[in-house]
């Protein structure tokens, strides 16, 4: 039984983030005792990080964030790295990181690309992750060489993240 954060930051809505998001609910949805909450950030109002901050939808994602055990950040690669929204969202959660203690990280990443040129925004991922407590990413997922919208559903990352689902107890 585990809470599921699943947030998601392609503009695109049903682009290759999107599908694996989907499909990772899917098989986790199998668990009818775990909770799943989906995020598209291109629907919450936040703003980018500020020394004097106004509260937003940023701060009410992070109380979301802070009683679950498993998150999963979806970005599309852009310019070898996260997307904006992501690396904003991420930003915003700084006066938090402490406080999503244990969580359990899963990225996925889809991207025009191959895989090894994608280690650069798992790295930029890290960064955040890497000052959480006691966190761990249990797994990176690779959507490498989607381009179109769709594209992912006959990438094995598609199939890998509904297993993926179903495997979280
Ligand atoms: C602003 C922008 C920058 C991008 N930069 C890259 C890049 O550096 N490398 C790459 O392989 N693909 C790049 N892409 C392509 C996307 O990563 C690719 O189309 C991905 O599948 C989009 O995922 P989505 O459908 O979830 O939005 C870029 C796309 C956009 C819109």
């Amino acid at each position: 039984m585990k809470k599921i954060v699943v947030v998601n930051s392609s503009p695109r809505a049903n682009g290759n983030c999107d599908l694996l998001c989907t499909e990772f609910i899917r098989g986790a949805s199998a668990n009818p005792e775990n909770t799943i909450v989906r995020v598209n950030l291109k629907d919450e109002n936040f703003d980018f990080y500020r020394e004097e901050q106004t509260e937003d939808d940023a701060d009410r994602l992070a109380r979301e964030m802070q009683d679950s055990n498993v998150v999963v950040l979806a970005t599309p690669v852009y310019f070898y790295t996260m997307s904006g929204m992501m690396k904003t969202f991420l930003d915003r959660m700084t006066p938090y990181f402490e406080s999503f203690d244990g969580t359990d990280f899963i990225f996925f990443l889809t991207a025009a690309i191959n895989r090894s040129e994608m280690e650069t925004a798992v790295e930029s991922l890290g960064g955040f992750t890497d000052s959480v407590p006691n966190s761990r990413v249990v797994r990176v997922v690779y959507g490498s060489n989607v381009l179109h919208h769709g594209d992912i559903v006959s990438h094995p990352a598609y199939r890998e993240v509904y297993q993926l689902g179903l495997d979280i107890e």
